[in-house]
């Protein structure tokens, strides 16, 4: 696997995969990579000939007060972590290469990145957007893999793909959870046992309520008692559980097409996100009864 620290060396690697004829899947993270990343590399090496990766905390989708500082960083294992799994090429650049002094440009996009995470995290959306357009631009991949596990994240980015014009085609991978439930998460290091376990109740609130929903029952109390469910675990501070649409990413107050039940709340500090798939045509009093 190489190695790629600077703006040159990427840009001649990128020319002789290009010259090459290959096909090449990236995959952007911030690294503390875990199996979650891994399902991302795995899945591009099936779709391509050659995949790369990037590992670079981007400090622009951090606010102040954010974890940006104490974000794990583990450059080594991660890379054998790579090597492993069959990456040819990792670029890990540095923030002044991303932001050279003087930056001034954000891409913002409305619709999609508003709610949810846009409304808990002003800023964050404008920070991942432009990061990845930057990515994007600079590894001109065929396709790009990004994890359902931040799922309006994935509708932001194919947003900024589309309206961009970039040429690259976006490919979603679902979320790989811990054999417990809980979705694997870079921020569960800040995890200790006891909190892990606790935070279960967040896969398990969604799983519920989806259940609840395929069921038939009403969405507002069903999102009420998940909601419940996180406050008597212990997650102190909720900022949002709600049905959307899948690809507006807006509320919804009945069942209607692909849905996602998408949840963000906090255990004793630390901030988590999941979400699960609910699909409509198995709800069952959304159904006609047959004449
Ligand atoms: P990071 O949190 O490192 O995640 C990198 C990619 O891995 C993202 O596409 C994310 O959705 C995916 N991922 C994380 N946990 C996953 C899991 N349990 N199952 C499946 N996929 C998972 O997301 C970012 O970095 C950044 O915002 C980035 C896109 C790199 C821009 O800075």
């Amino acid at each position: 696997m190489q190695i790629i620290r600077d703006p040159q060396s990427l840009a001649a690697a990128v020319k002789a995969l290009k010259q090459s004829g290959e096909s090449f899947a990236f995959v952007p993270t911030m690294g503390a990579l875990h199996a979650g990343h891994m399902a991302l590399v795995a899945e591009a090496r099936k779709r391509a000939d050659r995949v790369a990766a990037s590992i670079f905390v981007n400090p622009m989708q951090f606010a102040a007060g954010e974890d940006l500082d104490r974000y794990p960083r583990q450059e080594e294992a991660d890379a054998a972590m790579l090597e492993e799994a069959g990456c040819d090429l990792l670029w890990m650049p540095t923030a002044k290469q991303i932001y050279a002094d003087g930056f001034a440009t954000a891409i913002r996009v409305a619709g999609v990145g508003e709610r949810w995470e846009g409304e808990a995290r002003p800023g964050h959306f404008d920070g991942v957007a432009t990061v990845v357009a930057k990515l994007l631009i600079a590894m001109q991949p065929d396709v790009a893999m990004f994890g359902e596990k931040d799922f309006q994240q994935l509708a932001v980015i194919r947003r900024m793909v589309a309206d961009l014009g970039l040429a690259v085609e976006v490919l979603g991978v679902p979320t790989v959870r811990d054999a417990d439930g809980l979705a694997l998460s870079s921020r569960n290091a800040y995890l200790s046992a006891d909190d892990h376990r606790r935070a279960l109740a967040l896969p398990r609130a969604l799983e519920k309520a989806r259940e609840q929903i395929l069921a038939g029952e009403p969405v507002g109390p069903v999102i009420a008692a998940a909601k419940q469910a996180l406050i008597a675990a212990g997650f102190l501070k909720i900022d949002y559980v709600a049905l959307v649409d899948a690809d507006t990413l807006e509320p919804l107050e009945s069942p209607a097409g692909d849905m996602r039940l998408i949840a963000a709340a906090a255990i004793a500090g630390t901030r988590l996100i999941d979400n699960v798939r609910v699909v409509s045509d198995t709800v069952s009093e959304t159904r006609s009864p047959p004449r």
